[in-house]
């Protein structure tokens, strides 16, 4: 298959997005911006369409679909019952970074939801992603456009690195602004409860429905997570990947030490600092990830940074831990994530 890109990064082009809701509305795979990361879409209410979604990206079929609408009138259709605290949150957050689970309707398919009796609903705050939904049909399912086990796409070129030769068309819309997943919160049992952690943290949710819940999974316990996706291990550089925790100064005296001990054995260290520290390390080849002053230029580049380190020869990468006040749960989950939870304590 040829894979189509468009170029949207200087504004949107009614055009183009009539040719890629064309593309959706005959059952075939787009992969578009939104503020979080790209997303790969095919019409949500065709299980075929939706079952394209799965081979392309080499997806476990029990990974269930996030459904994206561009109006909250949108909604009534897939979901079975809209309880109050949904309606609460998309005042608040929608168009957001905020993905909501609640009980399906009849006229989802199961290939969507991935054989669940639930369904997960959000709206982009992307004005090319809300476009495309409308003129897709309303219901886009989405999941990030990176293959199966690969860091999420923040930019059109890592969708096409996975993707091309596979998909019918690219949107660039250029670089995301978050880079990291949607607040996954389940709306379907007593308290709600935050499946995914994301830009929209468990304060912000509070303040607008009270009390929530953070899935057991995500605090290191042993049991099975709620959202399947959360099981598997995503986002794993090539390069073995250790996260050093500690002081800032305990940190850096780590890191660098081991990058040093790293050469000696005849590997090829890799740093992931900051601005404020990259230019204390003495050997490896040093990336900065932002700057601890703006958290999101963390969210921003982290799957840049490892999928950079996947172009190059890099055998073994340490990073400082982030945990920024607004962002660093969500940004600990995936870094977490991408290391297999190996962490090296900066004093020992
Ligand atoms: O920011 C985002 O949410 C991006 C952009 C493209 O919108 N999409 C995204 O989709 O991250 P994906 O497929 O990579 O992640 C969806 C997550 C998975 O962990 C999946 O298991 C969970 O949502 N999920 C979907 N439906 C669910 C349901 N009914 N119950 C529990 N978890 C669900
Ligand atoms: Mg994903």
């Amino acid at each position: 298959m040829h894979t189509v890109t468009e170029d949207l990064r200087s504004g949107m082009d009614q055009a183009v997005i009539d040719r890629a809701g064309e593309i959706l509305r005959r059952g075939g795979l787009v992969a578009f911006p939104t503020e979080t990361v790209y997303g790969l879409g095919a019409d949500a209410l065709d299980a075929q369409a939706a079952a394209k979604i799965y081979a392309a990206k080499g997806r476990p079929s029990d990974n269930p679909l996030i459904i994206h609408i561009a109006d909250w009138e949108a909604i009534g259709r897939i979901v079975s019952e809209i309880p109050e605290n949904a309606e609460k949150l998309a005042r608040a957050f929608w168009p957001g970074p905020l993905t909501m689970i609640l009980p399906k309707s009849d006229i989802v398919p199961l290939t969507t939801t991935g054989g669940l009796s639930t369904v997960a609903v959000r709206m982009p705050d992307h004005e090319i992603a809300r476009a495309l939904i409308r003129a897709g049909g309303g219901y886009i399912a989405a999941p990030s456009a990176n293959t199966s086990g690969r860091p999420s796409p923040t930019k059109a070129a890592h969708v096409a690195e996975d993707l091309d030769g596979v998909i019918d068309m690219i949107l660039d819309g250029g670089d995301v602004q978050i880079g990291l997943e949607s607040t996954i919160v389940d709306l379907t049992d007593g308290t709600p409860v935050i499946l995914r952690p994301g830009y929209i943290n468990q304060e912000m949710l509070e303040k607008v429905i009270g009390s929530v819940g953070v899935d057991a999974a995500l605090l290191g316990e042993n049991v099975r997570p709620k959202a399947p996706g959360m099981k598997y291990r995503h986002y794993a550089p090539k390069a073995e990947l250790f996260i050093v925790e500690g002081t800032r100064d305990q940190v850096r005296e780590r890191i660098d030490a081991l990058a040093e001990k790293a050469v000696r054995e005849g590997k090829k260290p890799g740093i992931i600092g900051t601005d404020e520290s990259k230019d204390y390390y003495t050997c490896g080849m040093v990336k900065s990830i932002g700057t601890r002053t703006d958290e999101i230029t963390i969210s921003q580049h982290l799957y840049s940074i490892l999928r950079e380190f996947d172009h190059s020869d890099i055998s073994v990468i340490y990073s400082e831990s982030f945990e920024t006040p607004h962002m660093g749960q969500a940004i600990m989950n995936r870094l977490f994530k991408a290391a297999g939870h190996q962490v090296i304590k900066g004093q020992e």
